[in-house]
């Protein structure tokens, strides 16, 4: 069995791949083109792709070998998993295993965002910083405010978890139902995503990608938040409209926001590169060792399930 891996994973996991299966690994980690994956979809038993490929139609189209797209994240919005389907192609992702790492970030962001960290380390670096003053870069403080989490699975599940017990934070959050977990924090419940976004104080959103939540935080949602409050993503960019939100951002309707991840990545809106009052980091949710050790241990199980014909732990589609 061959498999492609596309980008560098940490040196244990493309280890372990070795020792078990023939791989050809991406040596300097240069993401592939369409073309060059289209190729690995007809000379490779197993594709393990990232969120940096985009696994269209047309790459799924290209090949005639691949039987299993064994995704190295949680996400899998670049994926057409329909084209997919009809050409038998089993996908698989890595859930559970980047909850903590990713809640630790979002966390980070609102931290960074109500706190102007970035704003200040940007003015510290630049010279700029005059000393002390009692008016110098004055932030909000989080205790007993809302955090209203948009998507209350585990990573916004994780991420009130944090605000609540750390940092004394109400919650509220919006998901199609109920969901467990939300009496332990005190979660009101909102149906309705523009009454949460009305309470809130600080928005997390944890909602996965593609067409069903793209620009589900438009113009209007966002003129729906509370002045003042505060935007964190660290879910998929398409979930924002980026236009909308370098405006509110700009009148000040919104103190501030947190982004981790961006519609087009690695190209970032240039309207947000040059606004103080938003906090950039890239895509950097699950970067710890211990998270991407353990991403690629379980697209190995997906691989090794397949190779043995068992069922795979994982399956997308
Ligand atoms: C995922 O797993 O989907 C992340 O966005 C990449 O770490």
């Amino acid at each position: 069995m061959r498999i492609l891996v596309t980008r560098r994973w940490p040196a244990s996991v493309e280890r372990a791949l070795q020792q078990r299966f023939e791989v050809v690994l991406n040596k300097d980690d240069a993401p592939l083109n369409p073309a060059e994956l289209a190729r690995a979809m007809d000379a490779f038993d197993v594709l393990a792709p990232t969120v940096s490929d985009r696994i269209d139609a047309e790459v799924i189209a290209g090949g005639g070998r691949c039987r299993l797209i064994a995704n190295y994240g949680v996400g899998f919005d670049h994926i057409d998993l329909g084209a997919a389907k009809a050409k038998g192609i089993a996908v698989t992702n890595t859930p559970g295993v980047l909850t903590d790492a990713t809640a630790d970030l979002a966390m980070t962001l609102i931290l960074m965002a109500a706190r102007r960290a970035s704003e200040g380390e940007r003015e510290l670096r630049s010279g700029q910083w005059s000393g002390w003053r009692p008016t110098h870069l004055m932030g909000s403080e989080l205790e007993g405010k809302i955090l209203g989490i948009v998507g209350f699975g585990r990573i916004g599940q994780a991420t009130a978890a944090r605000a609540y017990h750390g940092f004394g934070m109400k919650i509220a959050y919006f998901s199609r139902t109920p969901r467990d977990g939300a009496e332990a924090l005190d979660a009101e419940y909102c149906p309705n995503l523009n009454d949460l976004l009305t309470k809130s104080d600080v928005v997390s959103l944890h909602v996965a990608g593609g067409t069903q939540t793209a620009n589900l935080i438009d113009a209007a949602a966002l003129s729906a938040m509370k002045p003042g409050s505060y935007l964190i993503n660290t879910a998929r960019g398409g979930v924002i409209d980026h236009d909308a939100l370098a405006q509110a951002l700009e009148t000040g309707h919104l103190a501030g926001a947190g982004l981790d991840v961006y519609p087009d990545e690695p190209s970032i809106p240039q309207k947000l590169l040059e606004l103080e009052n938003v906090a950039l980091l890239p895509h950097l949710g699950s970067a710890t060792v211990q998270a991407r050790e353990a991403m690629g241990m379980r697209a190995l199980a997906n691989i090794e399930a397949f190779a043995n014909d068992e069922p795979l732990p994982d399956i997308v589609t």
